[in-house]
């Protein structure tokens, strides 16, 4: 909630400075007087447009605290692409303009004449310095759109599969070579229908002939309505040994306010049901023993432990029982901060596999370079980590949360291949 109330706080004044900064741009650098309708007409768009959004998104903001129905999310979710299409162009626009203003006026004060020089020495049609800089400003512009409109028509179906290789000596034999398939953050209320294209992630995963199929949480927004119509599709994911699932920070109904305990309660067991519907097999800090050839390995799982706001209803204590003299332990916990917080401490799992962050939809990986804005809200955001002896894996998510689209952060399907050997990663 303190969240939710701080990201609105930002749009309100994000949007109402961006317009009057604009306004104030657009209206200083006319060359020519404007006619008698245009600077009207010009107020009339810098006014209607935040107002619109504005009312809209308060409108959101104060239902969607007792909403009960995932119809909200969807709302939201188009509401918040079409602002982004508007307002981040406008961004890059009075940013593009003002760095280049900025950037010539620098120049042309080392360069002796403090004039503006003419770009092109006289080869092309010579152009005014304010043209010059409203054409920056829209090439800027529109490059978050494109960008934008990519990773909603394309960007968020784009599935990509990453591969790693683990190798631990501790790894009973008769499981050298077990292949998990990691998926997270389905948000099926997120997904709308979209049946086609998650039938192609499923044939994706079932293409690496998995022996797990691991999803580590957030199967809804907030409402087993949700899962509706999505058993079809999900059933058909086959896994040699098993399918198994935990529960994510949006699996409770903890983003509405209830009009009972009761409803709450019942919206929580549908959700579980929906789990195991889905054909996975839902550890609720509960753990299962894998046993071939007299070899064992557990599997544990469990419920959503973050720091605050986010739930911590994990209890790993209680969901490692029975596991102590297991050689080798696989955990599910879908928020990477319980890694630092509790297993790297108290615990001796050997790898954890979370999800959560998304990789916040957005950003650029590149060979060994990796950015986004989620690096700067959780510690491990995506891929391998290690320390000492244990593993964390987190996963960039398979659906999408708010923005319905991926830019440079794709829905990640995730294959881990498991080898007996000395500690490390191999290449695959
Ligand atoms: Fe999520």
């Amino acid at each position: 909630m303190r969240y939710s109330l701080e990201a609105y706080v930002g749009f309100l004044i994000f949007t109402i400075l961006i317009d009057f900064l604009l306004h104030r741009l657009i209206h200083n650098d006319r060359e020519q007087p404007l006619s008698r309708f245009a600077f009207p007409l010009g107020t009339f768009w810098f006014i209607s447009v935040p107002a619109f959004y504005i009312a809209s998104f308060s409108t959101i903001f104060a239902l969607i605290q007792t909403a009960e129905s995932a119809l909200i999310y969807v709302v939201f979710q188009w509401l918040l692409t079409s602002y982004l299409a508007i307002y981040l162009p406008k961004l890059f626009y009075y940013l593009g303009h003002r760095l280049t203003h900025h950037a010539i006026r620098i120049k042309s004060r080392f360069a002796g004449n403090g004039q503006f020089k003419k770009m092109n020495e006289g080869r092309y049609p010579t152009i005014s310095r304010k043209k010059f800089l409203s054409q920056v400003g829209i090439l800027m512009a529109s490059a978050p759109f494109i960008s934008l409109l990519f990773g909603v028509m394309k960007g968020r179906f784009a599935f990509s599969k990453r591969y790693t290789k683990l190798s631990f000596p501790n790894l009973p034999a008769a499981f050298d070579g077990l292949k998990i398939v990691q998926i997270s953050d389905l948000h099926l209320g997120s997904l709308n229908a979209n049946y086609k294209e998650m039938e192609e992630a499923v044939q994706l995963i079932n293409d690496e002939d998995p022996d797990l199929i691991c999803f580590t949480g957030d199967l809804v927004n907030n409402f087993y309505e949700e899962t509706i119509g999505w058993e079809k599709i999900f059933s058909k994911m086959k896994a040699n040994v098993g399918k198994y699932s935990i529960m994510g920070n949006h699996d409770y109904g903890d983003y509405s306010k209830w009009p009972s305990k009761q409803a709450k309660a019942d919206n929580l067991r549908k959700i579980k049901e929906a789990h195991e519907r889905l054909g996975f097999t839902l550890l609720n800090n509960s753990s299962e023993l894998l046993e071939c050839e007299g070899e064992k390995i557990a599997v544990t799982g469990v419920e959503n432990w973050g720091h605050p706001p986010f739930p911590q209803y994990g209890d790993l204590q209680k969901a490692s029982k029975g596991t102590e003299e297991i050689p080798f332990k696989l955990l599910l916990s879908h928020d990477p901060d319980h890694w630092d917080a509790e297993v790297t401490k108290k615990f001796d799992h050997d790898l954890t596999l979370a999800g959560h962050t998304h990789g916040m939809q957005f950003g650029i990986e590149f060979k060994n370079f990796q950015w986004s804005p989620a690096k700067y809200k959780f510690r491990r955001w995506a891929g391998l980590y290690n320390i000492d002896k244990q593993y964390l894996y987190v996963n960039r998510g398979l659906g999408y949360l708010g923005m319905p689209a991926r830019v440079g952060m794709p829905p990640e399907i995730t294959v881990i291949e498991l080898t007996r050997g000395p500690l490390g990663t191999e290449p695959m």
